[in-house]
């Protein structure tokens, strides 16, 4: 987590620094800095500028007139030390020469502290990032890429650095390992991000750095040790992102819009990826022929992505006759587990650098296992290090709770689901009926949407409660759990999902008249089941919310509030658009609580730390 960035040019660098830091502050907003190079008497200065709380408290106190031609910024996830001033990026060295800003962690920072301590460096904050400018002052004679070279030599752990010195203008020194970095180039200007949506507007020529990179960046062009003759021409990338998909587009919330966008997302999920005439999915990535043979498909994921996963595992298990299964990734390696010769892991993650979920894939790699990716970012690591995949496709996503990166995973697994389906039996027949449903999902959500009023008018009626229960049996189950999610990240109102059957097991205790319940109700083979489960909860003067299917008039009449979807031919169908109404009562009760709802508390988008 964190966002860095960093601008050289002929311009004034203070634009770019804010604005880069406005498009990451989703990767933590805890507080934020910039430091800004310039020329006063022919003399160059730094001026600092540190602020906690979000962005908004930075802008407040700086000048005006504030200008300089090269400057580095940040904005932090507090992980070592509290959200302070002090321990906000970027940091000096003692000697006020050098300045950092860091993504990451520096995992011997003690022993770095301590021995610079001996040598009389005083510390000003408790963060570990601080020990990198008093390495590279203490290295530096001059060179500040063969100082920031020998500094780096000393650290362990992660880091995505941007590092400047006062007796060195108009220069920055970059770095990585394990956090992402990328550089812009343009006509006399070079910026510097951790992702190009901080970039694009500025440039589309970007070059991404991979581990190990040590670049100096200054207005005359790059300067790559790593690459032989300086020719890093071939590395560089045209951005395919537009400006517009990182903007608002008229919505007050970056969630609010990216909700709404989901038709069109799902639909580039699977747009080009059907083979109409053999009535199956084209997925090159997942072409590998270990698929022909597979008896275990293991998905490794955190959070949303595991709910997501939950959800294909079940999904491709019924359809493809593959056992398959969802890991959390922090967990993995406990149970040092058994990588099969035939066994398959997929990846899944939105952003593709979540830690856990790299850190899991690494101990299959190294187990001589195949992970294959399911991510949204094409330049992220995991979809570099995967053996193969596909992209979700669902366009930039801003607001820290995902919502279309999460209907786009749904996605890509009822394309895999048909794909090994029809691989292992499934009629030519049954897969263009599986199409058709796909096919007729976007127009289904956006029906779905046109309930926004009504989620709203819940939203206000129920912002009292205090706890919530979400509950679905079978693939609904999933779908619950990222319901209660959605609710408690961004309006921090407690909410608990269960397998409807497990709440006579022990969460019925939970229920009273202050506690609403919000049910999902296909009308499947669970429905019958679940309305016994209702039942349960009216007993004991439990509020019942339940989303169904039109037209459910014996289960609207039992429940105090009913919320229904369009009905649908093929019933495991129904997990979009009743995910969506969960989606829409999360985004409405967080507004009406007053909660940020892009930027809710103690979170960050991309999660790099263990
Ligand atoms: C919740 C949310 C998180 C992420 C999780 C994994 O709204 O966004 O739970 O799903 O941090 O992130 P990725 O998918 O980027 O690996």
């Amino acid at each position: 987590m964190c966002g860095i960035v960093g601008y050289v040019g002929e311009e004034n660098a203070v634009p770019y620094l804010i604005n880069g830091l406005r498009k990451l502050e989703y990767r933590g907003y805890d507080s934020s800095g910039i430091v800004v190079g310039k020329m006063v008497n022919n003399k160059p200065v730094f001026e600092l500028y540190k602020k906690a709380g979000k962005l908004t408290q930075l802008v407040g106190v700086l000048p005006k007139e504030l200008a300089g031609s090269w400057g580095i910024g940040h904005t932090r996830w507090a992980t070592h030390g509290m959200v302070t001033d002090t321990n906000a990026h970027p940091f000096l060295s003692n000697d006020g020469k050098i300045a950092v800003v860091h993504n990451g962690i520096i995992e011997n920072f003690q022993t770095l502290r301590s021995a610079l301590e001996k040598e009389g460096v005083k510390f000003a904050s408790e963060t570990d990032s601080e020990v990198i400018p008093n390495l590279v002052a203490r290295f530096y004679k001059g060179d500040l890429l063969a100082a920031v070279r020998d500094a780096l030599c000393n650290v362990i752990g992660t880091y995505a650095l941007a590092i400047t010195c006062v007796d060195d203008p108009n220069k920055i020194v970059v770095a990585k390992r394990g956090g992402p970095l990328v550089i812009g180039l343009a006509d006399g200007a070079y910026y510097v991000a951790s992702d190009v949506s901080a970039i694009v507007g500025n440039t589309s020529r970007v070059i991404y750095l991979e581990d190990g990179d040590i670049v100096e960046v200054t207005p005359a062009g790059l300067k790559f040790p790593k690459i032989e003759n300086n020719d890093y021409a071939k590395r560089i990338e045209e951005i395919t992102i537009s400006a517009q998909e990182t903007e608002k587009c008229g919505y007050d919330t970056y969630m609010e819009k990216e909700i709404n966008e989901q038709p069109e997302s799902i639909e580039r999920a699977f747009a080009g990826r059907f083979d109409m005439e053999k009535a199956t999915a084209k997925l090159s990535g997942f072409e590998d022929e270990i698929f022909q043979r597979t008896n275990k498909i293991t998905a490794i994921c955190a959070g949303s992505s595991y709910y997501s996963s939950l959800f294909g595992a079940s999904l491709i298990e019924k359809y493809a006759r593959i056992p398959s299964y969802a890991e959390i990734s922090s967990e993995f390696a406990f149970k040092n587990p058994i990588v099969g010769r035939d066994d398959v892991y997929i990846a899944v993650s939105q952003s593709g650098e979540t830690a856990d979920t790299r850190d899991a894939m690494t101990e299959i790699h190294e187990k001589g296992g195949k992970v294959f990716g399911i991510c949204n970012v094409p330049s992220s690591t995991i979809a570099r290090e995967s053996d193969g995949g596909a992209f979700m496709h669902a366009g930039v996503e801003i607001a820290v709770a995902t919502t279309k990166a999460f209907s786009n995973t749904i996605m890509i697994y009822y394309l895999l689901a048909l794909k090994f389906a029809r691989q292992r039996g499934m009629s030519k027949e049954d897969g263009a009926k599986f199409i058709q449903e796909i096919l007729h999902q976007p127009a289904l959500i956006r029906e779905t949407l046109k309930n926004s009023k009504k989620m709203k008018a819940l939203a206000k009626k129920y912002s009292k409660a205090k706890d919530f229960l979400f509950l679905g049996r079978g693939l609904m189950h999933p779908i619950a759990m990222e319901g209660a999610l959605k609710l408690k990240e961004i309006s921090y109102i407690h909410a608990e999902a269960f397998a409807s059957g497990e709440i006579k097991h022990g969460p019925i205790a939970l229920v009273n008249e202050k506690t609403p319940s919000v049910f999902l109700v296909p009308d499947d083979y669970t429905r019958d089941m679940v309305i016994s489960n209702i039942k349960e909860i009216k007993a004991r003067k439990g509020p019942v919310i339940a989303i169904g299917v039109e037209g459910d008039k014996d289960l609207e009449s039992i429940v105090d509030e009913f919320v229904a979807v369009p009905k649908v031919e093929n019933k495991d169908f129904y997990a979009l658009p009743m995910l969506v109404l969960c989606q829409l009562f999360a985004f409405y009760m967080a507004k009406e609580l007053g909660c940020d709802v892009d930027q809710p508390r103690n979170l960050a988008k991309s999660v790099t730390t263990r």
